[in-house]
């Protein structure tokens, strides 16, 4: 795989830029002093992603596009072909440009793929291996991804981040999962593995430069459920914070296509980095500690974001 362009220095090329999780790939590269630059490619335009590799010449490229759905996947329910394009047939494409380059790619796809079963039990604390099959297509959005995810895997210089409901600290952030769950009227109750983005990132920025490929669990180790993460809520920022629970019948009702809830294996991501905290204590770290300084002015934003 390519090392460099004349220099050890590894040059990133974003794919994704003005989406969320490209945009803050951008500020970590930033804070990291990395070189970094914005591709404008379609991804499933083969010549403009080759005029983009030739324009950069990066050494690593960091796939973060892919349509997700607004307000959220349910819209690929109803957009199968715009899903399709983007990301089975755009994902591939890239990959396989990058490959044909010998350039590095990391795409930043999902863990919404698995689903706890009678093998993996809610609350067992067993935990989906890298190398398992998805077991969960019930949404569109997870049906495309999971193929290509199954697909891409064959590409010798591709590295798959499974990334699960990822969390900010920006509690009026409406993408992120905390914002999501407090906002809602009435919230489900089932642990699952989580995806603190502050500490994951510039982890993955480190993966790429370690050149590492395959799958890996893009998650923080265990598991948590909707009402602990609520609990931390109420002891950090609001102690009158109040919500009430439904049941996974009762959300399919308000929803159009399931959703997946699992717990993820982590020690492939362990392996790499000893240090990466527990999804209670990264969220303590990450999220409740930074915006518990600033409390009353969180409490504020969020009661007026609620209506309530
Ligand atoms: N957010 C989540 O909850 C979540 C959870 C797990 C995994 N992920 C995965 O992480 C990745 C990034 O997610 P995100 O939340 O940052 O998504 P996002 O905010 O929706 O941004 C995606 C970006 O991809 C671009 N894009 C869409 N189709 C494209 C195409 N055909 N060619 C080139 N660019 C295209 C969009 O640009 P335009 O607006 O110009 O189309 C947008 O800027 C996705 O693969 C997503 O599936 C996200």
């Amino acid at each position: 795989m390519a090392e460099s362009n004349g220099n050890s220095e590894p040059v990133f090329l974003i794919f994704g830029k003005n989406g969320w999780i490209g945009g803050l790939l951008q500020e970590s590269l930033k804070e990291q002093g990395a070189k970094y630059h914005l591709a404008d490619a379609r991804l499933e335009d083969r010549a403009a992603i080759v005029a983009d590799l030739e324009k950069y010449k990066p050494t690593h490229v960091l796939n973060a596009a892919g349509v997700t759905g607004r307000p959220n996947v349910d819209w690929c329910e109803s957009h199968k072909l715009e899903t399709i394009r983007a990301n089975v047939l755009g994902c591939l494409n890239l990959a396989d440009v990058c490959n044909e380059r010998g350039i590095h790619m990391t795409y930043y796809g999902t863990g919404c793929i698995f689903h706890y079963d009678d093998d993996f039990p809610v609350d067992s604390g067993k935990g989906f291996k890298e190398s398992d099959k998805p077991n969960f297509t019930g949404s569109y959005y997870s049906h495309c991804k999971a193929i290509t995810e199954n697909l891409i895997k064959e590409y010798p210089n591709v590295l798959t981040l499974r990334v699960r409901m990822p969390i900010v600290a920006d509690l009026t952030y409406p993408r992120n999962f905390i914002t999501k769950i407090i906002k809602y009227d009435k919230v489900i109750n089932i642990p699952n593995s989580m995806t603190v983005l502050p500490e994951l990132l510039p982890m993955s920025i480190e993966m790429a430069k370690r050149k590492l490929t395959g799958i890996m669990n893009f998650t923080n180790p265990g598991a948590i459920s909707h009402n602990e993460i609520l609990e931390l809520y109420k002891e950090y920022i609001d102690p009158e914070f109040s919500w009430s629970n439904f049941t996974v019948e009762e959300q399919a009702k308000v929803i159009v296509a399931p959703r997946s809830n699992n717990l993820l294996d982590t020690e492939r991501i362990k392996g790499e980095f000893p240090e990466l905290l527990s999804i209670k204590d990264s969220l303590i770290k990450y999220v409740f500690e930074p915006n518990a300084q600033k409390k009353d002015e969180i409490c504020a934003a969020v009661r007026e974001m609620r209506g309530r």
